[in-house]
């Protein structure tokens, strides 16, 4: 049977492939924008012929009806990261978050994790029978290797990505053709606290080197105050529209890069339509599995990498808690730590952690203590660079009364006195 055939076979309506998912099934997910909604929404409309379902999934950008209550008999998602949509349904009761370094996932699905089902986005076949994972490569290419049923919703829309982005038509059970507009990632709102971190983030930046961009609003701000670089690259888990403006500025161009010269290389893409018209057909764009771009030994074989992530608190000491408030989980590890690592085990390599000094002006994200139960997510022996608007702090290296000193100094002023007599009563000295 030649692909074509083989494709035409296997096509089918959502409805029928819902029908392919069974009471105690495992169905892995699409990352973030890749996720297949079509088919999501035939498998919500079909709950009362299901029981224990467990979806797991990343960052879900959709609106996650699966988790909502109601659905607690029918569905229960276990989060590999806790996104807007999840953050209730974990603190309800109504799934589980699975703490986990993001360059693990795939690994998961050989153990822990064995896949029932994957549920995915793929573009229309190629001319030799090829389908691209599009904008979400991450665990989604090993999900799909390691299915008993891989069901994907054939979407026009989704960019064909180079790179080990693609499966063979033959790798998937059933095609459900539906088009629908990619996921958007609205750009971050940049005031002025951003700008003042973009600015002083960018003072650690250096003509040539290669950068890894977090999650959420202030890596993607500092791009902004990046215009003045020159052959800056990319090596990141994730990037967004931001990358694209300094790509056609001509200050990305991943030219001094050591380790694939030339290419922007990302395990999933977050953006608007500008970002995935950048990424279709980009033979520049080199789109892997997580388990390679996030690998830090990986991460470390580029020479001046910079990792730039974002954070919920930080303690005196410079433990880093990026994913809870307290014992609440509101995001997860993601790659934060993969690539704090890997860079800085690359030669001349810096990790930053970049975050406004305060919640909304209300409370200090410099505390003397994490909040009672948060999650360390970077230790204080991986932590390097502290960044706020009021400057930069750097630990590495650095005892824990030097730490403390430097912290303080990047505090928001008004919670600067609180933390100088936390530090005369641990310290046994003044400030
Ligand atoms: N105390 C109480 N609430 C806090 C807080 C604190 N110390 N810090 C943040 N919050 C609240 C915010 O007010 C916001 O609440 P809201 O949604 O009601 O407005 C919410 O937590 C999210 O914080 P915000 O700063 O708006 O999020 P962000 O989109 O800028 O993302 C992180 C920041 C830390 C959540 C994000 O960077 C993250 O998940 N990091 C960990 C994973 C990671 O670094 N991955 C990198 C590789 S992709």
């Amino acid at each position: 049977m030649s692909w074509n055939e083989y494709y035409a076979a296997h096509t089918m309506t959502a409805e029928a492939a819902a029908a392919l998912i069974h009471s105690g099934d495992r169905v892995v997910v699409q990352h973030a924008c890749g996720e297949p909604s079509h088919l999501l929404d035939a498998m919500v409309a079909n709950a009362a012929a299901y029981e224990n379902v467990e979806l797991v999934h990343m960052v879900a950008m959709g609106r996650a009806e699966y988790a909502q209550p109601g659905m607690e008999t029918h569905f229960r998602h276990n989060a590999l990261f806790v996104g807007g949509t999840t953050r209730a349904a974990i603190a309800q009761g109504r799934g589980d978050f699975t703490p986990c370094f993001f360059s693990d996932v795939p690994g998961f699905f050989e153990t822990t994790l064995p896949v029932d089902v994957a549920l995915v986005t793929v573009t229309p076949p190629n001319e030799d029978g090829k389908c691209s994972l599009g904008v979400s490569v991450d665990y989604t290419l090993a999900a799909v290797k390691h299915a008993k049923t891989v069901i994907a919703q054939v979407n026009r829309n989704m960019p064909f990505t180079h790179g080990p982005s693609t499966v063979d038509v033959t790798d998937i059970h059933c095609f459900v053709p539906f088009d629908a507009p990619i996921i958007p990632l609205a750009p971050p709102k940049i005031g002025p606290v951003e700008e003042a971190i973009g600015k002083n983030v960018a003072q650690l930046v250096r003509d040539g080197d290669t950068l890894q961009l977090g999650i959420g609003a202030i890596p993607d701000a500092v791009l902004k105050f990046l215009t003045e670089k020159k052959d800056l690259g990319i090596h990141s888990e994730m990037f967004s529209d931001g990358v694209v403006d300094l790509a056609r500025a001509g200050v990305i161009t991943n030219a001094r890069k050591t380790l694939h010269p030339g290419k922007y290389v990302a395990t999933f893409l977050m953006g608007t339509q500008k970002l995935y018209d950048f990424a279709d057909g980009n033979p520049n764009l080199y789109l892997a599995p997580v388990d390679y771009v996030n690998d830090p030994f990986v991460i470390a074989q580029n020479d001046n990498m910079v990792s730039i992530n974002s954070c919920v608190q930080v303690d005196l000491m410079g433990q880093v808690a990026s994913e809870s408030i307290g014992p609440m989980q509101i995001s997860g590890t993601g790659g934060q730590v993969d690539f704090i690592r890997g860079a800085a085990r690359s030669r001349g390599g810096r990790a930053i952690i970049a975050m406004p000094s305060t919640v909304k002006g209300k409370t200090s994200k410099i505390v003397s203590v994490l909040d009672a139960g948060a999650a360390v997510t970077t230790c204080r022996c991986d932590v390097d660079y502290v960044v706020t608007e009021y400057g930069i702090a750097h630990l590495k290296g650095r005892t824990l009364r030097e730490r403390a000193r430097s912290l303080i100094q990047i505090a928001h002023p008004d919670f600067q006195d609180g933390l100088k007599a936390e530090f005369e009563r641990r310290f046994q000295t003044a400030y």
